[in-house]
C-alpha cells in the first residue's frame, strides 16, 4: 500500500492568503482596507532601501488583527488586543526577530515617538490617538530610554512612521506578489 505524502503548504502561500482573503476588512476606522494598509507600508520600506526582513515587517505587521476575529470587537468596546503580541505568536514559527521584534515594537514604537518628537503626535491619525490611550499613552523618560536600548527598537520606528504614512486613499503600490521575495527571503533557513 503507496501512502500518499502532501508537500506541507508553502508559508508565504499560507500567510498571502490570509491577507487576500480578510484584508479586505477597514483599518481601525481609517480610508484603507488592511490589504491597502500593509502594501503601503511595505512599499515605503522597500522605496526607503529596507533590507528584506524589515520589508516583510512592513507587510505584516498588522496581521494581528487579521487572524484573531475578536480584535475589531474589542477595539470597538475600548480593549487593547495586543495584536503586535499575537502577530509575533504567529510569525515566531517562521521568521527570526528582524521580521517578529519590528512587529512586536511597532506600538511601543509609537508610545516613544509621542514621547520623543513634539510634532509626531500633531501629525497621527484620529484613530492612532484614540489607540493611543488604549495602548498605555507616551512613554515617561525612563520607558523611553529603555525601549530604544532594546534590540529591533530603531527598526519599530522606522517601521512606525512608516505605519503611519500608509493610510492614503488613492495611493498606488505594488500587487501583493511583488513583494514575495522578500518574504521568501526573509523565512527562517
Ligand atoms: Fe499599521
Amino acid at each position: 500500500m503507496s501512502v500518499q505524502m502532501t508537500a506541507p503548504a508553502d508559508p508565504v502561500d499560507v500567510i498571502f492568503d490570509i491577507l487576500v482573503r480578510k484584508g479586505d476588512a477597514d483599518y481601525g476606522g481609517e480610508c484603507v482596507s488592511q490589504l491597502q494598509h500593509a502594501l503601503q507600508c511595505a512599499m515605503l520600506a522597500e522605496q526607503a532601501g529596507a533590507e528584506s526582513p524589515l520589508i516583510t515587517a512592513a507587510l505584516l505587521h498588522d496581521i494581528g488583527h487579521l487572524i484573531d476575529d475578536r480584535a475589531h470587537q474589542m477595539r470597538d468596546s475600548g480593549v487593547d488586543a495586543r495584536h503586535e503580541a499575537q502577530a509575533e505568536r504567529y510569525l515566531k514559527h517562521w521568521f527570526g526577530p528582524d521580521v517578529t521584534q519590528p512587529v512586536r515594537l511597532h506600538v511601543d514604537a509609537k508610545r516613544y515617538l509621542c514621547a520623543t518628537d513634539i510634532a509626531y503626535w500633531d501629525g497621527l491619525s484620529d484613530g492612532s490617538k484614540k489607540s493611543l490611550e488604549m495602548q498605555g499613552g507616551p512613554f515617561d523618560r525612563t520607558e523611553e530610554l529603555e525601549f530604544i536600548e532594546l534590540p529591533y527598537a530603531r527598526d519599530a520606528v522606522m517601521l512606525r512612521r512608516w505605519d503611519d504614512m500608509a493610510k492614503l486613499k488613492d495611493a498606488v503600490t505594488p500587487p501583493l506578489e511583488h513583494f514575495r521575495r522578500h518574504v521568501t527571503a526573509a523565512l527562517l533557513g
